[in-house]
């Protein structure tokens, strides 16, 4: 018979349908069985009774987690065990037929709660049946719906969404590379994007005006609560725009999203309040404020923008880096200074920020496009000619074949999400997360890899 979805059932009271998922529980009361199913879309309450008894054998045998084809008759309940307000709270499944799919052992941990008790390292391991609870499905689900949310609002606005390499260089955003050896190239490596900066630029070369992508970017630094080695962004560029053009973009997308994803919550101030990085700073004592006026409101957010950022600092060793990024355009009174490399601790750059309850979930900024500006800034690095040309010369040719002004911002997707699902860690949003320490306990990795695999490689490992 045709699989009819558990959300489905109310419409089909007097019918026998088929529906298939999981044994959600089973409670064996002698004589009749009661056994709740679950689907992707819902629960539902069924019942073995004596009267078949060919059922009632099969059920006896039958455990929590199994995964079953289930056919019954669909009665309304009697009123007095109406659950109003609960999906299926006024009807129950008389089942007459199971077919087992798959048996189940016990599963390693209860997953009727919400699994915040259970060790992380065993969730972890067994992810894919913490991903069952109703708390984690409400998180991927929730998560696929703030992505398509984000998809379908950009493709309005015109902006289409480009894939860009994964293997690629190492490039300068301030964090370690993840790399990878190239076998053809015995002693040269891919580096892993922490990123897609450098491919997004040259996309607006490449005449696209507004990119966008769902972004994996992977980071080689220590793992925390807000952090992991690999996360997912919202990447985007745009041609032809000034800081506020992006903002203003954001802003809206922001404010629509939470008002018709998550219509409980309340963004405490319309239009976002902006600071400066010295205001932040003076007032707040960092760059990334809490503005709640009521901490203890899950409900409440508190989006703010800073802006003004130094575009230099001195590093311990005293020579200058970049705050943010290198590819940024000071601001239109400073690019002068850039130029003349004249007070270069005053610079300002166009970088933007966007902060939400206390935690930086986005930032981005316009581009420096004029090749000769951008060499200054690694000048002003302490890079030599040579290196500048080596590893930005693409980047410098680029912006002398015709290259609009341009910039853009990325999101952290998951700090994000796991703010709009009221989650303590970017883990909880993330459906293979890695560990604290940064290891995925079900695959076992990092592993080691095979002797031939080094020696096709021409790796040779040191012992430490
Ligand atoms: P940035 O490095 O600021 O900018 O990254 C953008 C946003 O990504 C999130 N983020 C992280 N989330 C989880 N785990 C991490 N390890 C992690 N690192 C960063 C933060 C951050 O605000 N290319 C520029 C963007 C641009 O200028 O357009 C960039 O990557 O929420």
């Amino acid at each position: 018979m045709k699989r009819t979805y558990i959300k489905d059932l109310s419409k089909e009271v007097g019918q026998e349908v088929t529906i298939s998922g999981w044994v959600d529980v089973r409670r064996d009361q002698g004589k009749m069985v009661f056994m709740d199913m679950r689907d992707m879309t819902g629960k539902v309450q069924g019942v073995v009774l004596p009267n078949h008894p060919e059922a009632i054998e099969q059920v006896k045998e039958v455990r929590n987690e199994w995964v079953l084809s289930v056919t019954g008759l669909i009665n309304k309940r009697p009123e007095r065990n109406v659950k109003a307000g609960v999906l299926n709270g006024d009807i129950e499944m008389e089942i007459t037929g199971i077919e087992v799919l798959n048996k189940s052992e016990t599963i390693p941990f209860d997953i009727s709660g919400d699994t915040k008790e259970i060790n992380e390292e065993v969730r972890l391991k067994y992810r894919y049946v913490d991903l069952r609870s109703d708390r984690m499905q409400k998180n991927i689900r929730n998560r696929h719906k703030v992505i398509k949310f984000i998809r379908d609002y950009l493709d309005n606005e015109n902006f289409i969404e480009v894939e860009t390499p994964i293997l690629t260089k190492s490039t300068p955003e301030g964090s370690r590379d993840y790399v990878v050896p190239a076998r053809l190239y015995p002693g040269k490596f891919y580096a892993l994007p922490q990123s897609p900066q450098q491919y997004k630029q040259l996309l607006m070369t490449a005449g696209v005006e507004k990119y966008f992508q769902i972004a994996r970017c992977m980071r080689d630094e220590d793992t925390r609560g807000d952090r992991q080695p690999e996360f997912t962004q919202l990447d985007m560029e745009m041609s032809f725009v000034k800081q506020e053009d992006v903002m203003e973009l954001n802003e809206k997308l922001l404010i629509e999203l939470v008002t018709k994803l998550y219509p409980e919550k309340k963004i405490q101030q319309i239009p976002f309040p902006r600071l400066t990085y010295a205001e932040a700073m003076e007032k707040y004592g960092n760059d990334k404020p809490d503005l709640r006026e009521d901490k203890n409101d899950p409900d409440l957010l508190a989006f703010c923008w800073v802006i003004d950022f130094p575009f230099f600092e001195k590093t311990d060793t005293g020579a200058w880096t970049f705050t943010h990024n290198p590819f940024s355009r000071p601001k239109p009174e400073h690019v002068e200074w850039l130029m003349k490399k004249e007070n270069i601790g005053e610079i300002l750059t166009t970088q933007y920020d966007v902060a939400l309850n206390g935690m930086e979930i986005g930032g981005g900024s316009i581009r420096n496009h004029d090749p000769e500006a951008l060499r200054k800034v690694f000048e002003i690095m302490g890079h030599e000619s040579d290196a500048i040309d080596r590893n930005f010369g693409h980047m410098m040719t680029a912006f002398s074949l015709g290259t609009p002004p341009h910039g853009g911002i990325a999101w952290g997707l998951d700090r994000f999400v796991m703010t709009l699902q009221n989650e303590p860690n970017i883990r909880e949003v993330i459906p293979f997360a890695k560990t604290g320490e940064g290891k995925d306990p079900m695959m076992d990795s990092p592993a080691e890899i095979s002797v031939d695999q080094l020696l096709e490689l021409g790796i040779t490992l040191r012992k430490k």
